[in-house]
């Protein structure tokens, strides 16, 4: 029997390609560079599966094209924000994602950026590599301390939680959080002593640092916007590790400048990998290029997740990670 042909959009880690290869017969996007609407198009029409990733905005307009042949599209990420749900749903297009795996890596850069931004290290960073650093000073370059402070945690699913557990075991943080889902187990409340607040105002009022780990959906665009960002703290932070327009860019950068907030920490933008502007001009934001889930052993553990979906698929079994 032949092979199930698959697209894979983007380079893979070396492991889990050759394991793609031993599978299935695989065209790959050696360029690394994404492929365009055209493009993926006509992946959808030649292959039984489309591999595509965050950075592949799978439009109804692509979903529709005539004559497919996919049957299947298995995101390597967790966030599926690039796909068209409702119009894969339409085209009788099964979806799948790569959850649990990025967990810790994903916290770890939250916890990462709210050091930075908090200890000022970007800007210390610079002022080394400059070679303008004069000394060690009373009140050189003085941060906020973390230990002891409040976390708020708008979106309360597993990164939210792991970074919870950093935070509280790790740095006596006190544990808010804000969801409209379902309350987490009273087992994890109780590990962080966690607090959920009512509103998103509540937990911007009281929280030091605000870390936000909900999902980027037309629902959630811009719901940290001017009017929320004037309810938080002069000396608090804001941490996005979630997706970039889950605040208003803009909003935040004026927020930045003229100082109603302390600092920020972000690694995901509107438009990426765009920036806006005026956030490279300011000293107080902390700038990662969408590093979450970047270490070694998570990529790997992204694309064997992918595999581990699609083997289900074709062998006429519910895929594990299914989202549509
Ligand atoms: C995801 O998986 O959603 C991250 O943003 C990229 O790893």
């Amino acid at each position: 029997m032949s092979k199930p042909k698959v697209v894979v959009t983007r380079r893979w880690p070396s492991a889990v390609e050759a394991k793609l290869k031993e599978l299935y017969d695989v065209t790959l996007n050696e360029s690394d560079v994404p492929l365009t609407a055209e493009e993926l198009k006509r992946a959808l029409q030649t292959a039984d599966a489309l591999l595509p990733t965050v950075t592949d905005p799978i439009t109804a307009d692509i979903l529709r094209v005539p004559d497919r042949k996919a049957r299947i599209i298995g995101n390597f990420g967790v966030g599926y924000n690039n796909i068209d749900i409702a119009a894969a749903k339409e085209q009788g297009l099964v979806v799948t994602n790569t959850p649990g795996v990025l967990t810790d890596c994903t916290a770890d850069i939250a916890m990462l950026l709210l050091l930075m931004s908090a200890r000022r290290a970007s800007e210390g960073d610079r002022l080394v590599r400059s070679g303008q650093w004069t000394g060690w000073g009373p009140t050189h370059l003085l941060g906020q301390k973390v230990t002891g402070k409040t976390l708020g945690l708008i979106g309360f699913g597993r990164i939210a939680q792991a970074t919870a557990k950093r935070a509280h075991h790790g740095f006596g943080m006190r544990i808010l959080f804000y969801t409209p889902r379902n309350v987490p187990s009273q087992e994890i409340l109780d590990d962080v002593k966690a607090i959920r607040c009512a509103t998103i105002e509540e937990l911007l009022g009281e929280a030091d640092f605000v870390s936000l780990h909900c999902p980027g959906s037309a629902e959630n665009r811009h719901l940290i916007d001017e009017a929320r960002l004037k309810r938080m703290h002069p000396n608090a932070h804001l941490i996005n590790t979630a997706r970039g327009d889950v605040v208003d860019n803009q909003a935040l950068c004026k927020a930045l400048k003229e100082r109603w907030i302390a600092g920020a920490g972000l690694d995901v933008y509107e438009g990426e990998p765009n920036v806006y502007p005026g956030f490279l001009e300011l000293d107080n934001v902390a700038l990662l290029p969408h590093l979450g889930s970047a270490s070694e052993e998570t990529r790997a553990a992204m694309g064997k997740r992918v595999l581990e979906n699609i083997e289900m698929f074709f062998a006429g079994q519910e895929p594990r990670d299914r989202v549509a």
